[in-house]
């Protein structure tokens, strides 16, 4: 696996304890060049010292609920770079108030956020980069189990997540011709700002420490090391695939 030089625009660094930093850090031990962006000015005083320790340039405040947001981080992307080679979505948002309800309960608002942040933002990017994405450049995001099966309060985001697998199972085709590869990474759950608000994350740690094959949770780490694999040329013929990276509980019945 050689990523030496490769280009990587990582999308959802919140603070150290993001899925996303993890796979930046794993990209940048392979000598992958990086650009990063975050949601909005209050990460910043975050983010800014996280780009420094990767020695990251280009860093973008990126609202990726909206176009021009998108639009202009592109645009100045594409003076510095001539090509994309990963990108590495790894964002989601509901309403606060959206989660943990009975399911009938969620707002018509919490729906459509949830689906603008977590799934249309993932197209929306494609599409904005597909220039700079060229034979071999590989896009992956993270998904969970809850898009599959009935996870108690992960409710609008498992709708979200369904249609964020779907959304990669149709990027993958539109996109094959390319050969551009779209795959997702379904991670067992840890605690990062995003779990936290989503309630009982300790109680399926502790299910998943008895029921598992591997009998332990997963790392930040465990997924950087997937992500690797998904991004290099290691996995040249995957794509529109979701793969689990949850100690195996997802095999389980009860
Ligand atoms: N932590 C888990 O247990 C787990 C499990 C499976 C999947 N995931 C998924 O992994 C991804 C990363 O989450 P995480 O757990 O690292 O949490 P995190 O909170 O560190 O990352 C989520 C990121 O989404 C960003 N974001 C939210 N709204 C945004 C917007 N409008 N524009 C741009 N960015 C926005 C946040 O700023 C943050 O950086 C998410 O898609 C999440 O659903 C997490």
């Amino acid at each position: 696996m050689n990523m030496t030089g490769k280009k990587a625009l990582i999308l959802g660094i919140a603070n150290k304890h993001s899925i996303a930093y993890g796979i930046a850090r794993a990209l940048k031990a392979q000598g992958v060049e990086l650009a990063i962006s975050y949601a909005g000015a209050a990460l910043a005083k975050r983010v800014h010292p996280i780009a420094e320790e990767l020695g990251v340039d280009q860093v973008f405040e990126c609202d990726l609920s909206k176009d021009n947001d998108i639009k202009n981080m592109i645009s100045i992307l594409a003076e510095e770079w001539d090509s994309i080679d990963y990108i590495v979505h790894s964002v989601a948002y509901a309403p606060i108030s959206d989660l943990n309800l009975p399911f009938q309960h969620i707002s018509r608002h919490g729906f459509l956020t949830a689906m603008d942040i977590s799934v249309y933002s993932l197209i929306a990017v494609v599409r904005e980069a597909e220039m700079l994405l060229k034979p071999g450049s590989s896009v992956i995001t993270m998904t969970y189990y809850g898009a599959q099966k009935v996870v108690p309060n992960y409710g609008v985001m498992g709708i979200a997540k369904a249609a964020l697998e779907a959304s990669v199972r149709y990027l993958a085709h539109s996109m094959g011709e390319k050969g551009v590869r779209v795959n997702a990474i379904s991670a067992g759950p840890i605690r990062t700002l995003s779990s936290a608000a989503i309630g009982g994350v300790a109680q399926l740690q502790r299910r998943i420490e008895k029921s598992a094959p591997l009998a332990r949770n997963i790392e930040q780490e465990d997924i950087a090391k997937t992500a690797l694999y998904l991004l290099s040329d290691l996995a040249s013929g995957v794509t529109g695939d979701v793969l689990f990276v949850d100690s195996g509980i997802s095999i389980m019945a009860y």
